[in-house]
């Protein structure tokens, strides 16, 4: 039975020898720094945190004196990837039946998806500040358009030469787009309140996959529906979502190629990312994942994601993400997006299954 719980544990468990070599590794460890069981066991754990000397004589406190650290904040290296990711140790004394120290016992928490969320919600805060100010601005900038937009009309009228028409065309449509980006940044700003029903997650994909289906065929892009049919019904206001997932496809697209491939996965949440956040609801939650196999994102962009008006298009208004990311907030739910250049990029949606 112990040796299943190790097994089924969803944190990394690694049992240390008094010489500072691994002795026992569990699955989840293993899955975290992505190397099997036999480059773990008889290797030194300080390859595990390259980068912390103090993680050592933290280890080598515990096996001298009994002592125990909980939570210690820390980078775990994976060797395959090259890259530092940020874990929680907790540190505690292995102990035989006479009481005595034998080695000791590493619980890894991986907190990347946390770190990252976290990071998403700070954006979010720099934005309230700057509510106020944008809704006024909104409305002194809306007006003269108007003034504008007006006056170009009534000019065109009067106009006879084709090539000055075409000039004024250009006035109008330039001030229709403006007109459009104020009006998406005040329905941004405007709180507004949830029309909580229940919702069925996979009618809201098929309103808006029909919706884009004439951008899907017309670039022949294959769109493949993987949907989980005991996914149960969400409490959610369904308006808001269908704008979630339309920006969240609208990118998918966007971002394919001609022939590309976009995939629409729902399934019910394993539940782990959403029970390390705080602020989380513990209950239930669902996921929807938008996986595309587009040009993907560069790494530089990554942290801009969420940033109002970030945006690498000329025609974006780079509201598309910050939108989605507060409707789905607003629900208790999560964004995260992965990327990897040149590959593809895959949105997932964490959305509890009750509001509270
Ligand atoms: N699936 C994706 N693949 C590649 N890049 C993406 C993807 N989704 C988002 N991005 C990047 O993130 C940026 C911001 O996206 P966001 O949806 O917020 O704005 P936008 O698409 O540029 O404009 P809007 O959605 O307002 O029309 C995009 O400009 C793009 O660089
Ligand atoms: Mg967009």
């Amino acid at each position: 039975m112990f040796q299943n719980i190790f097994s089924s544990l969803i944190d990394g468990i690694l049992l240390v020898s008094r010489d500072l070599t691994i002795q026992k590794s569990n699955p989840a460890v293993e899955e975290m720094f992505r190397r099997s069981k036999d480059l773990f066991e008889g290797r030194p754990v300080t390859e595990l945190f390259p980068i912390q000397p103090d993680i050592q004589n933290k280890i080598e406190r515990v096996l001298d004196s009994g002592i125990s650290y909980r939570d210690l904040e820390c980078e775990g290296f994976q060797k395959s990837t090259a890259t530092p990711f940020p874990v929680s140790l907790t540190l505690s004394p292995y102990l035989d039946q006479s009481g005595h120290i034998q080695g000791a016992i590493l619980q890894v928490k991986d907190m990347s998806l946390l770190k990252e969320l976290q990071d998403y919600s700070r954006t979010l805060d720099n934005l309230s500040q700057m509510e106020s100010l944008t809704l006024g601005m909104a409305h002194e900038i809306r007006n003269p358009l108007g003034g504008i937009r007006a006056s170009a009309q009534l000019l065109r009228q009067e106009l006879e030469n084709p090539e000055q028409t075409e000039y004024l065309d250009v006035v109008i449509s330039e001030v229709d787009r403006i007109n459009r980006l104020i009006e998406r940044m005040m329905n941004f700003t405007r709180p507004r309140e949830l029309n909580i029903q229940e919702i069925n997650i996979h009618k809201v994909l098929k309103d808006i996959t029909l919706l884009e289906q004439e951008a899907v065929t017309q670039r022949n892009i294959r769109l493949e529906q993987v949907y989980d049919p005991s996914l149960p019904l969400i409490q959610a206001d369904e308006d808001q979502l269908k704008q979630v997932f339309f920006n969240l496809i609208k990118n998918a697209i966007e971002a394919s190629s001609d022939r590309g491939k976009i995939q629409l996965i729902t399934r019910v949440s394993t539940g782990y990312s959403i029970k390390a956040s705080p602020t989380a609801n513990p209950g239930q939650s669902i996921v929807v994942e938008i996986v595309d196999s587009g040009m993907g994102i560069g790494e530089s962009d990554m942290k801009n994601l969420f940033t109002p008006l970030f945006t690498t298009k000329s025609k974006g208004s780079g509201l598309g993400l910050p939108i989605s990311l507060k409707i789905v907030e607003n629900h208790g739910g999560k964004i995260k997006i992965t990327s990897e250049a040149g590959l593809g990029t895959t949105a997932q949606v964490f959305l509890p299954v009750q509001q509270r």
